[in-house]
């Protein structure tokens, strides 16, 4: 028979996680602090390769104003003129295999952060919400928490919608600078143009902004539901609901709508006046040009200079504005997402916790009292269970057992009083020992997508398949598994739908029994067993229970014949506590639960 030696608990020290950092207020200190250090190089070769590029708006101009002062030129007399023309000619390829060098080595370097810092943010993002304590996720729907996360892990995009806004701002700047030079009152048409246009923009950066944040939180909340949704198809089957589905999402695809619509309003406002005024604009350049030529003001190659100019920065305008939106929508859903996500961790380590150690597995509840939110669930709640004590907790739906588990595993801190096991307070040791020493069996386990082989192994990393077979074995699964088409290479499906309520829960048992912990908490965890079934693995309960400390909350009373205690509660008070026989002859509320239930399948 299989015994362990408890004493020698197999927390293991070596690869304690140590606690999430707490991550910082702000979504650009996030960035920088965790997803960026790494690819600084890269960054940085990016934004250099960004400017060269972007200099063509300034070079090309040049380049075309040289062309036609070849022209203009007289040519010095002995020389053909191809020769004379050559050297500018060379200049210009010159000029543009640079730009055009530039413009793929930003490509590549883009190529290089981009994945790279994604994938960090995503990471950190992925450990930080499982860190997140279980009210966090109480609140919360798994699709919205998802799209939360892609939005921060795309919002550091905007990088590179701010760069290039830096950019064409500073060459724009240029631009008008060499405008003046040629001449001043055309350069101030172009200032004047530039100055409105960027007022313009400012005043609707805060209605665009808001716009979009309204747009993007909305969009979390719809695909949240639509998730919710979709993963209750079985109900939705169930109950003949697609319609009333249908219904029940109506009015936030309208907001969804609404908010869709008005966000890309304003971004279309935000870039569609402007142009008229450009185009007006233009007009008056050229007029202004042929007034200046006519006066002798101004040369050809200057005019093909200013009017190229006048382009490039029509161009750099528009993908400014174009930016900007881009921009304000990224940072904001960003920042919004952030700000819902990152949140206090309810359930914090002590900074100095130690890790526990169980010596035998006694474990006290000493004046307990809790509330989820408003209505005590628990009021001074007092229960010391001994060494390797079977204890069997009983009692209406609703009296709190659940909750006295949640609290044992710390997946809720007590208002008042302490949990202890082998003396050690719980709140002074980390969460992962607490919860290594722990074997937990929920009434409805859930599986991941994965094999079954993976989902047992979930309870020892590095487990071999000798050691998970024996674990299915003494779980009574090995029967089951050995008749699926792939064995223990089957997949068990989405949450493990493939597997009836009866299968994942002897799945969850070969967990446990692979996992070996001293401690082992049953949550009606035979609740979904047919009669034969629990017969066949009440032995490998009891095998599993041998040398543990272990608490059982049933509803079927035959299930806890062999516990040592029986605890009977009721609104979060003990009201019976005794063996079975013992509460029989009393003749109180556990008696007459037993002979409710007596008439079962069970024989005395
Ligand atoms: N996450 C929660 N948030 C708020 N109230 C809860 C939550 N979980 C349970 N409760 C409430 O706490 C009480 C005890 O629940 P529970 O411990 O699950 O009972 P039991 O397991 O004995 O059926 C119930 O009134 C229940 O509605
Ligand atoms: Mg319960």
């Amino acid at each position: 028979m299989l015994r362990r030696n408890i004493g020698k608990s197999k927390v293991s020290n070596k690869k304690q996680n140590a606690q999430q950092p707490a991550l910082p207020k702000s979504l650009w200190k996030f960035y920088f602090k965790y997803a960026v250090p790494g690819s600084w190089g890269a960054l940085i070769c990016y934004a250099v390769a960004f400017l060269a590029a972007r200099s063509g708006s300034v070079l090309f101009p040049y380049c075309e104003r040289w062309f036609i002062a070849i022209f203009e030129q007289p040519v010095p007399a002995g020389v053909n003129f191809v020769q004379f023309a050559l050297p500018t000619i060379l200049l210009i390829v010159g000029v543009n295999l640079f730009l055009s060098i530039s413009a793929v080595l930003r490509g590549m370097f883009h190529a290089r952060w981009s994945p790279q810092i994604s994938n960090r943010s995503s990471v950190i993002l992925n450990d930080y919400v499982h860190s997140q304590s279980m009210s966090f996720w109480t609140g919360r729907m798994a699709g919205q928490v998802n799209s939360q996360i892609n939005y921060i892990t795309n919002g550091f995009h905007a990088v590179q919608d701010f760069w290039r806004i830096f950019a064409s701002l500073a060459f724009m700047t240029v631009s008008v600078g060499l405008i003046f030079q040629i001449n001043m009152y055309v350069a101030i048409i172009f200032a004047i143009v530039f100055v409105l246009r960027a007022a313009y923009s400012w005043a609707l950066i805060k209605p665009m902004s808001k716009a979009s944040k309204d747009a993007s939180s909305i969009s979390s909340k719809l695909s949240g539901k639509i998730v919710d949704s979709i993963s209750n198809f079985s109900v939705v089957k169930l109950f003949a609901g697609a319609s009333r589905e249908r219904e029940h999402l109506e009015p936030v695809r309208n907001q969804h709508i609404a908010a869709r619509v008005w966000s890309f309003f304003v971004q279309r406002l935000f870039w569609g006046v402007p142009l008229v005024v450009w185009d007006i604009c233009y007009g008056a350049t050229l007029l202004f040009c042929v007034y200046l030529y006519m006066n002798g003001q101004i040369t050809v190659s200057e005019i093909v200079f200013t009017v190229s100019i006048y382009f490039s920065t029509m161009n750099t305008i528009s993908s400014i504005v174009d930016s900007i939106p881009d921009m304000t929508e990224r940072i904001s859903s960003a920042s919004k997402a952030y700000a819902e996500l990152v949140v206090p961790i309810a359930v914090q380590d002590a900074p100095d916790a130690a890790t526990l150690n169980v010596t035998c597995g006694e474990i006290e509840f000493r004046n307990v009292s809790f509330k989820y939110k408003r209505k005590w669930v628990l009021q001074n709640f007092n229960l010391k269970i001994k060494c390797g004590e079977r204890v069997g907790l009983v009692g209406a739906s609703g009296a709190g057992k659940t909750t006295l588990v949640n609290l044992l595993m710390r997946f809720y801190e007590p208002n008042k009083g302490q949990i202890l096991i082998d003396g050690q307070d719980i709140k002074t040791i980390t969460q992962d020992s607490l919860r290594e020493n722990i074997a937990f069996i929920p009434q409805d386990p859930t599986m991941f997508n994965r094999t079954l082989r993976e989902n047992i192994a979930y309870g020892k990393p590095g487990a071999s398949d000798k050691e998970i077979r024996a674990a299915a074995k003494r779980a009574a699964a090995d029967e089951f598994i050995m008749g699926t088409d792939k064995k223990y290479d089957s997949m068990v499906g989405d949450r493990g739908i493939k597997l009836s309520g009866g299968q994942r829960q002897r799945v969850a048992i070969a967990r446990a029994f692979l996992k070996n912990a001293p401690i082992l908490v049953l949550d009606e965890a035979t609740s979904a067993l047919d009669s034969e079934t629990e017969v066949a693995i009440q032995k490998s309960f009891d095998e599993l229970a041998n040398g543990r400390t272990t608490i059982a909350i049933a509803h079927r009373l035959s299930t806890l014949r062999n516990m040592n205690k029986i605890v009977v509660m009721k609104d979060g008070h003990i009201i019976e506590q005794g063996s079975h026989n013992s509460l029989i002859k009393k003749r109180g509320e556990y008696a007459r639960l037993w002979k409710m239930q007596s008439g079962g399948f069970l024989q005395e």
